[in-house]
């Protein structure tokens, strides 16, 4: 089976602020395989590790052992250009905190990537996402002037212009109405049919339960996976990694 991220004992250490005390593992020991076409949740209680499994395993953060492998690219030898060229080329981020500039309208936020890239932009390409996304602001208003929700849909716009092969989505719905996590569902979803691979982390166990697989991040560790499970699956498996954790 070829994987297009394959991350194999992957650790995250930190220093502890107080000198005394051994470092803080956040990740322990995690493998992770994804293929194209595949649609990944990743599940876990607040603090378990999930936002830096997702930055490790995408090439935004070093992890402090292991390896990461994306569309046969090994990470941990590549160069910090080699790395910045593979985030421009083959793999989108959408962040949890959006990482809007404020500084730039909307349009420009979600162009800005085509740009660094020098990469042709359709207006109309953009306008009519943001129509799919039911975006109801102006594409000329700033991120401050904008809710939650629209920054997050012009965070997820600017991921999704660069088709990129890999999009790892960290909680990528957790400021939208439930119609606007619907359109952006479907249209992640739409997007593995044509071969992309979408790593998600949600909190939202219906949207997981419509994934092909999902996985349980506890402590650090992923404790459970589950291909097409249902609700009530993950439903007790979060109750569990919940209660074990607390
Ligand atoms: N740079 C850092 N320095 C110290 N501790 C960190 C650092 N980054 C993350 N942590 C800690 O690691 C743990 C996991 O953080 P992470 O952001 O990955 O969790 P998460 O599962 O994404 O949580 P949430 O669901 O709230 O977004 C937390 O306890 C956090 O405080
Ligand atoms: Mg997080």
């Amino acid at each position: 089976m070829e994987f297009i991220v394959d991350a194999q004992n992957i650790r995250k250490s930190v220093k502890s602020k107080n000198k005394n005390q051994p470092d803080i593992k956040i990740l322990r020991d995690v493998n992770f395989q994804a293929t194209a076409g595949e649609f990944v949740s990743i599940l876990g209680p607040s603090g378990s590790g999930k936002t830096t499994l997702l930055r490790c395993i995408s090439g935004l953060t070093r992890p402090t052992s292991g390896q990461v492998t994306i569309a046969g690219k090994s990470l941990g030898t590549s160069s910090e250009r080699q790395l910045a060229r593979l985030r421009r080329t083959t793999i989108s981020y959408i962040f949890q905190s959006y990482n809007l500039l404020p500084a730039l309208p909307a349009y420009d936020n979600i162009v800005l990537p085509l740009r660094l890239s020098h990469q042709k932009i359709n207006r109309h390409d953009v306008k009519k996402l943001m129509d799919d996304f039911n975006f109801q602001a102006a594409l000329s208003q700033y991120p401050a002037e904008l809710s939650g929700g629209e920054q997050q849909k012009v965070a997820i716009a600017r991921a999704l212009m660069m088709h990129a092969q890999v999009i790892f989505a960290d909680e990528p719905t957790g400021a939208l109405d439930s119609l606007s996590r619907q359109l952006i569902f479907s249209k992640l979803r739409e997007l593995t049919k044509f071969g992309v691979c979408v790593v998600m982390v949600t909190h939202d166990i219906e949207q997981a339960s419509q994934t092909d697989r999902s996985l349980i991040l506890r402590d650090g560790r992923l404790v459970q996976e589950f291909t097409h499970p249902s609700e009530q699956t993950l439903l007790e498996a979060m109750h569990l990694a919940e209660k074990v954790s607390s």
